[in-house]
């Protein structure tokens, strides 16, 4: 069996990201799959969201070696989410000063993959990398370290633009570094066809990205509590049209 990694990213702040990576996570984890979310984000939201508090975790998977001590105090640090089959690996805001020494050391773009690669062998089905709105060594590596990465964009004016620095970055990966990993999609989110700006951004997305365009995720109510009631939205409302939407784009994850 094979650990894959799916990495949610963009640059853009408030695009659906850890929304996203915390309903995917979930959303396999139903599925009978062993997921770890991986919070690579300095604001440690994906802990909040699934109802736990931000830790320091994160900072040490990424400065740490791969030696049998630390992939032993490394395990200590995973958490269990209260949910069958979904772990959390904390992150906190010591994140940025792992990011700082990534830099400092001028480590290779494979580092976050070889370190999570230690997880590999523990029956785990997929690792979820939630990230920061911003870019910098551990985006890079982030991507690098994945087999499928998902770009959420708002759909409203100006959000292609954060799209484009992403899959920019993409391909300079693959070209440049050897990056054996794809795009999913570009996973519209916040959508709502009563509103001219999310119908016209929708429009252009279509044209500018095509068949990498998934099914949008709609602006929900449900979905915007669910962070500061630390649910996810399949425990908030499973029939919710937000919820059915997350599934489908599980569904579309397990078929790769
Ligand atoms: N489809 C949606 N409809 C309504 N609210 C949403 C939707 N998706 C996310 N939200 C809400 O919008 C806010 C931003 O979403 P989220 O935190 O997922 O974005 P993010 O890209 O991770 O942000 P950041 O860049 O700060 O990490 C949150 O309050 C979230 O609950
Ligand atoms: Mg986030």
């Amino acid at each position: 069996m094979t650990t894959k990694i799916i990495c949610i990213v963009n640059q853009k702040g408030g695009v659906g990201k850890t929304s996203t990576a915390v309903s995917l996570a979930h959303g396999l984890s139903q599925q009978k799959r062993r997921v770890l979310l991986i919070d690579l984000d300095p604001q440690g939201q994906s802990a909040t969201a699934l109802g736990r508090n931000p830790e320091p975790g994160v900072f040490y998977l990424l400065t740490m070696g791969t030696t049998q001590q630390e992939t032993t105090f490394l395990n200590s640090w995973v958490r269990l989410s209260g949910r069958e089959g979904l772990y959390l690996f904390p992150g906190d805001q010591q994140t940025m000063a792992a990011q700082t020494v990534l830099n400092a050391q001028d480590k290779p773009i494979s580092a976050i993959r070889s370190s999570v690669s230690r997880f590999f062998k523990e029956g785990l089905h997929y690792i979820v990398f939630d990230t920061a709105p911003s870019v910098g060594g551990i985006q890079e590596r982030a991507v690098w370290a994945s087999d499928l990465v998902i770009v959420p964009t708002a759909t409203e004016f100006l959000s292609a633009d954060g799209v484009s620095k992403a899959l920019h970055m993409m391909s300079i990966l693959q070209e440049k570094k050897n990056w054996r990993g794809n795009l999913l999609g570009v996973l519209p989110t916040f959508y709502d066809e009563q509103t001219r700006e999310s119908k016209a951004t929708m429009e252009s997305l279509q044209e500018r990205f095509q068949t990498s365009l998934l099914p949008p995720i709609h602006r929900s109510t449900l979905l915007r509590e669910c962070a500061s009631q630390g649910q996810t939205i399949f425990e908030m409302d499973p029939l919710c049209h937000a919820a059915k939407e997350y599934m489908a784009l599980t569904r579309l994850v397990l078929k790769y």
